[in-house]
């Protein structure tokens, strides 16, 4: 019978673009859902926003918009990112979804029937100012131990003591810098300690399913071990947060939502629904706790805790299938040092698609690094370009090219007669598909990579050998020419198929290339046969060049929005004196795609239109470009539009513009606007599309 899997990411918060922390996540979880579909399993890879919790709807405030507005701009952005690094998600959804809340509510309302919620009450620090408990993020105070100001509610990063928000002295909050008061709720719990959910626990989470390393942090959870050698074990887990609150309400309990971290997993679920009523399936035959379809998570070390004894717990005690792996990743760090999401460190993800670099040089980088322990992988620059150049070039693609163009001139694209010698000496070096097989099902990918190299290291040093080009000079030796080359395509072949789950585009190139018909895993067990026809040799795969990885640390494009317009435009005068050169060579008239780039066109929402006292050309614009802060930009075009006729509207401007003083103040950037060369005939502001969001892109 076919495997039949569903397949999910770790759900990423809403109030943020991707980081290449996400990035890293989707290739891995991508890689291993290719090979699966590969080998012919019915595979459903879903994910979603993780759009609640306190900080989207703080954020939200502080831009004035409301928190859906905020999780919609976000999830506008995703599918760029997605598509860019060919991650095939069957379905993106959103835990801000009438599924999600149905399954949320659902799921409770069994936990409560099985007698595993309780309520209790408890003190918190509330701000008076805001009117809402206060998360122990947003408190500060002064260190209880060394007295050092504005230090966290969890630990001092002076003196390293630990300890709780109410121990802080001369306590505020961040929101509104209040003094917090102690107040009293009612909160509603998941009794995790009851021993129903620790016989169950110790059992899913102790018989080999998950990793050693992930299997010895909840063996440690669940026995509650303590410094001083004492066991206290599970302890129950706080699901409700007060209002106000972004979130799901909790059934008969107003002013009541459940914590974020409750209906984010859910949102799992909401996803793989939504999915299945897209494609006609049936969603019980998916969740009912007999089941057969395996269900694995792959997710971050950072959230182990969540996915391997609160989730199975909720699943298992509201009647539903609980996980039967949970794929545990390290974190990538680039050069050695850990990933900040501030601006000019770490890999901007969108920064490294505008910039033309191939997504699958990543994804390969990536593959031949990751393993199937809890490892961090380090991204570094001049590693990743050696490894790429070396084995995706030097190895893997430069096989096609040497041999492809004599087949098709000389030999009318017609593959020769099988080798059987030259074939099983390509088996040797390395332990064969099967192998590779397992590796990819163990997402040892690295492993994987090697042994894939080894077959290609043989492969090449039998072109080497033989070489054809010298073959070519020689009219007596045409039928080896033909024998080596058409040798070499075949294995060519088996290469690309083996590297298919790390380079789905590529492969698509020689599918088309060398007229694949079938390019799953079985097809690796026949040969091409002789007579089999392939077209002209299609460039398949450039180098990297070290000029895309300077730009890429150079900029941080991800901010391009936020970035003042000064620092923009400074970005932009480095990037052109880097394309300059390039530029010399491009037809007269005509500007490379690294030039068009260096124009950061931005969806603008016009906030307000005033007229300028004092002048009969202009009118100011307040516009939203999805920053923080709104925009201000001068524009002529007060003969073609009453104010009123602009409020609320789309459309599009120029943001990095280096900011211009005018007469009445400072424009900071430019609105598109069509019109003839005299402006006879009017002048006409560009409208997009229905669905653009502010601060979208436009390229
Ligand atoms: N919203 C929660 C997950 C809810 S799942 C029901 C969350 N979101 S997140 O955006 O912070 O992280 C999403 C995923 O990205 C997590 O699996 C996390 O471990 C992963 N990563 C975050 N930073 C990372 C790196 N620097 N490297 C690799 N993965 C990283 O947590
Ligand atoms: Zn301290």
């Amino acid at each position: 019978m076919t495997r039949r899997l569903f397949v999910t990411t770790a759900l990423p918060y809403a109030n943020g673009s991707f980081h290449i922390g996400h990035i890293m996540e989707y290739i891995q979880a991508d890689i291993w859902v290719r090979f699966q579909r590969m080998q012919g399993r019915e595979v459903h890879f879903v994910c979603a926003d993780d759009a609640h919790g306190a900080p989207i709807m703080l954020k939200a405030q502080s831009e004035g918009i409301t928190p859906r507005e905020l999780v919609d701009r976000i999830a506008a952005e995703r599918p760029k990112y997605l598509e860019g690094f060919h991650v095939s998600f069957d379905h993106w959804h959103s835990t801000e979804s009438p599924e999600n809340t149905e399954l949320s509510q659902d799921i409770y309302r069994k936990l409560r029937a099985a007698g595993l919620i309780a309520t209790r009450t408890i003190e918190q620090f509330y701000d008076p100012v805001k009117g809402m408990f206060l998360p122990d993020r947003y408190i500060k105070g002064e260190c209880p131990k060394c007295g050092a100001k504005d230090q966290y509610g969890d630990s001092c990063e002076v003196c390293g003591a630990v300890y709780s928000p109410t121990e802080l002295k001369s306590p505020y909050s961040t929101i509104t810098g209040a003094s917090p008061v102690m107040r009293e709720s009612e909160h509603f719990f998941f009794s995790l300690s009851d021993p129903r959910c620790v016989a169950f626990l110790r059992e899913w989470a102790l018989d080999g399913r998950l990793q050693p390393e992930v299997a010895n942090k909840a063996r440690e959870w669940l026995e509650g071990d303590q410094q001083d050698g004492s066991s206290t074990g599970m302890a129950d887990w706080d699901i409700s947060r007060d209002e106000p609150y972004f979130g799901i309400p909790i059934p008969d309990a107003p002013g009541k939502y459940f914590y974020v971290w409750l209906d984010a997993p859910v949102g799992y679920l909401a996803s793989l629904k939504a999915n299945c009523a897209k494609r006609g399936l049936d969603f019980n035959e998916f969740i009912a706790p007999d089941s057969d379809v395996e269900q694995v998570h792959f997710i971050g070390k950072d959230i182990i805790y969540f996915h391997t004894l609160f989730w199975p717990a909720m699943l298992k005690f509201a009647g539903y299938k609980v996980p039967d792996r949970v794929h545990v990743h390290g974190f990538i760090t680039v050069s050695g040092e850990k990933m900040s999401k501030s601006r000019g460190t770490g890999i901007s993800p969108l920064r490294y698609l505008d910039l033309g670099m191939n997504p699958e040089w990543l994804r390969y980088y990536l593959a031949a690094k990751l393993n199937a322990r809890v490892e961090d992988v380090d991204f570094n620059p001049d590693d990743f370009m050696a490894r790429v150049n070396a084995d995706l070039v030097g190895k893997l693609v430069n096989i096609a090219s040497r041999c492809a163009g004599f087949l098709v001139k000389r030999f009318d694209g017609q593959l020769a007669a099988i080798d059987h010698g030259a074939h099983e000496g390509f088996a040797k070096p390395w332990s064969g598909p099967e192998a590779v097989a397992a590796l990819y099902e163990q997402r040892e990918f690295a492993k994987a990579m090697r042994e894939i190299m080894q077959f290609a290291d043989a492969v090449n040093q039998y072109v080497d050998a033989e070489k054809p080009w010298d073959l070519a000079k020689d009219a007596a030796r045409t039928a080896d020419l033909h024998r080596c080359c058409s040798t070499a395509l075949r294995a060519f072949r088996d290469l690309v198929l083996l590297l298919s789950p790390v380079l789905p585009s590529l492969t698509d190139k020689v599918r088309a290339f060398m007229n694949l018909s079938a390019t799953d895993w079985d097809a690796l067990a026949t040969p091409l046969p002789e007579g089999h026809r392939i077209n002209a040799y299609q460039h398949l795969l450039t180098r990297v060049d070290p000029k895309q990885l300077d730009a890429l640390f150079e900029v941080p494009a991800d901010s391009a929005p936020s970035q003042t317009p000064s620092t923009a435009a400074t970005a932009a005068s480095k990037a052109q004196s880097g394309s300059s050169k390039a530029a010399a060579a491009l037809p007269e008239g005509t500007i490379s795609i690294d030039d068009f780039a260096l124009v950061d066109l931005r969806i603008a929402r016009i906030v307000s239109a005033e007229q300028v006292e004092g002048s009969d050309k202009l009118l100011k614009l307040t516009l939203d470009v999805g920053e923080a802060r709104h925009r201000t930009v001068f524009s002529g075009i007060r003969a073609w539009y009453q104010p009123e006729q602009l409020t609320g509207k789309l459309t599009v401007m120029v943001a990095n513009l280096a900011p211009r003083k005018m007469k009445f103040g400072v424009s900071e950037g430019m609105v598109l606007a069509a019109s003839a060369s005299d402006d006879g005939g009017g002048v006409f502001l560009l409208d997009p599309h229905a669905g653009a969001q502010p601060g979208m892109k436009v390229r």
